[in-house]
């Protein structure tokens, strides 16, 4: 059993967590949402948003918000510390029965640990709530760990979009999920999730609550 695993949770997302999410998809993506864009899609009643937090400890010193804006706000005090580190996002969008995954990412130095999995298993779990038949989403053709993920989780090629990304050109490749409720997904991903109880402890977060998707391999 691996002991890096960082202590995190997984809750939907709260406009208080908008600047640290921004941060996270600065070091991950060559375009991102602004502020606003987030506010509004937080209210978006076909859009679901969820993060992997860590509560920070009184004790523990809060990670300072980095360059000048960080350095006014802090001079400021305009918005009240954080008292959680978010580690990673996921966004969905539910559009007629078909989910589609908007965006995930991990902040940097917390990847590999098990966290783009978490997110990933909550957000399928999020769309089985949300009526989702299947899921669906797009990555960069040269994203070989989005690829690595996706195939993990049963999502298989559907189509290319050649030339879709407008900084590169680079080619999106389209994925998809089977159906959400067919048991030979849920048992796969019930595998996983037994997986990952194994590799990082009984702490592994979502156990607990994942209903829709886990329990018919506890119960068969
Ligand atoms: C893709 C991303 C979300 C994965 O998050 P992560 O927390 O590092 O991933 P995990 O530790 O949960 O890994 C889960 C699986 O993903 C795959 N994977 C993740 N990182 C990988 C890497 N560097 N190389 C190969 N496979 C990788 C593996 O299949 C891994 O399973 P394994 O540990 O059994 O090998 C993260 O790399 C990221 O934020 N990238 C930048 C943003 C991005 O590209 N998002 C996807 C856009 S569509």
């Amino acid at each position: 059993m691996r002991s890096d695993a960082p202590a995190c949770r997984v809750r939907p997302m709260k406009p208080s967590d908008i600047r640290q999410v921004m941060e996270i998809e600065r070091q991950s993506f060559p375009n991102t949402w602004t502020r606003t864009i987030y506010d509004r899609e937080l209210k978006n009643k076909l859009a679901r948003y969820l993060v992997a937090y860590q509560p920070l400890d009184d004790s523990a010193p809060v990670p300072p918000e980095p360059g000048i804006v960080g350095f006014v706000r802090r001079v400021l005090r305009r918005e009240p510390l954080p008292r959680e580190r978010i580690l990673g996002l996921v966004g969905l969008w539910c559009m007629m029965g078909e989910g589609h995954i908007v965006t995930i990412a991990v902040r940097h130095e917390h990847r590999r640990r098990g966290i783009g999995e978490l997110l990933l298993v909550a957000i399928l779990e999020t769309a089985l709530e949300a009526g989702q038949d299947g899921v669906t989403l797009e990555y960069r053709a040269s994203n070989r760990e989005a690829r690595a993920l996706y195939e993990k989780y049963g999502f298989s090629q559907v189509g290319l979009r050649a030339r879709y990304y407008s900084d590169n050109q680079e080619d999106a490749v389209l994925m998809s999920t089977p159906p959400l409720r067919s048991s030979v997904y849920k048992k796969l991903i019930a595998r996983r999730v037994a997986e990952q109880r194994s590799r990082w402890g009984e702490s592994y977060p979502l156990t607990g609550a994942l209903t829709r998707l886990v329990t018919p391999l506890a119960s068969g």
